[in-house]
């Protein structure tokens, strides 16, 4: 990891000052804690993290580092771009598609792919396509993908007269991951996973492939997963963090406060093109986000109103905790991954989000 700065179009930049705002801070020892504390409760190949909440090789090299081989991915690109950087070992894009062809083009290069499929339309899809590896996705409650349990054999049975090997099963919570009623959570996991059981006794396979970051904990109770496809858990957000979760913050937008008003608001240059808002607005420690525009955040700066936090001036730099990771990351070119405190800090490296767009 470089001391002596990075580079970059805009220059070598040594310390966070430099970095041209709005940009998108990781703290390193704080992403290498959340990283260890999964790797610890699911080692290896019983977790799969999803890419799709970070989307940068870089990071998903530090979660191989940890020792987890397989990478759980939404987008064709996503796969390709893993490949690429040598991470194609065992890809699940966990996701249906109609045109298959850049995958099987991927597994003539040497890629391991497998596919979700949850219809007769996706499994021609992938014959056609050249995808050699199929998951069945099977809905267990999220009004998403996914095929009815009890379909699940019947297409396991086409997929498999086609030549496909069928290697399980997958299912997506997705509705559960930000329940904050663990007790409620606790319940309707229970119905998922029944669902998924019985959907795995008809199809068979060695890999249950389901969860996330807001569910990994009830996986390891509960046992009818083999392997859990979390991606925040690396990076976080505001979402998450109001769980209760044993991972940090490690990810922060840092922006530049470009305008004060007397009157009791402040102006930050990061708004609805940096963050993803479908779960809110951000948060800023101190500060009440007022709303956002194109451009802007405004914040409320009166010290006297939020716990006698420091108003901020024109030029203040300040870093808001994204409300949720995966549309946020997506919406930038690169995270500065970063180490130290306010009054000494370094810039260790620049991760590309090389798997942004489609
Ligand atoms: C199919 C699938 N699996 C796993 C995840 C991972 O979830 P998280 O990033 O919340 O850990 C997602 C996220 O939306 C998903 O769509």
């Amino acid at each position: 990891m470089g001391t002596n700065g990075v580079a970059s179009k805009y220059g070598t930049v040594s310390r966070v000052a430099d970095i041209p705002t709005p940009a998108l801070l990781v703290v390193n020892s704080a992403l290498e804690r959340n990283l260890d504390t999964m790797a610890k409760v699911l080692p290896g190949t019983r977790l799969r993290p999803h890419v799709k909440a970070h989307k940068s090789t870089d990071l998903a090299r530090r979660q191989r580092d940890h020792g987890h081989l397989g990478f759980t991915v939404a987008t064709i690109r996503e796969a390709e771009g893993l490949h690429a950087a040598g991470l194609g070992h065992d890809l699940l894009l966990a996701n249906e598609v109609l045109d298959a062809r850049r995958l099987g083009a991927l597994v003539q290069n040497g890629a391991r792919v497998t596919l979700a499929v949850d219809s007769i339309e996706t499994i021609e899809a992938a014959v056609s396509g050249g995808v050699q590896e199929v998951l069945i996705d099977v809905n267990i409650g999220l009004p998403r993908c996914g095929c009815r349990p009890d379909e699940a054999g019947e297409l396991a049975a086409l997929a498999t007269l086609k030549g496909l090997q069928v290697r399980g099963v997958m299912g997506y919570e997705g509705h559960l991951m930000v329940e904050q009623d663990s007790d409620e959570r606790r319940e309707a996991f229970a119905g998922s996973m029944r669902d998924l059981a019985h959907a795995h006794e008809l199809v068979g396979g060695e890999i249950v492939s389901s969860g996330g970051t807001g569910t990994y904990a009830h996986h390891i109770e509960h046992g009818v997963a083999s392997e859990v496809q979390a991606g925040s858990y690396a990076l976080m957000d505001s979402a998450y963090a109001k769980l209760g979760l044993p991972f940090e913050q490690s990810l922060w937008l840092l922006s530049t406060v470009i305008s004060v008003s007397a009157q009791g608001w402040a102006v930050a240059n990061c708004g609805l093109k940096s963050h993803g808002m479908d779960h809110g607005d951000p948060s800023l420690a101190g500060h009440q986000v007022w709303f956002l525009s194109d451009e802007h955040a405004v914040i409320g700066n009166d010290a006297t109103t939020e716990n006698g936090a420091e108003n901020v001036k024109v030029g203040s730099r300040v870093s808001f905790m994204p409300a949720h990771v995966d549309p946020t990351v997506t919406l930038h070119e690169q995270l500065w991954l970063v180490e130290g405190t306010a009054d000494d800090d370094r810039v260790l490296e620049r991760w590309p989000v090389d798997l942004r767009n489609w």
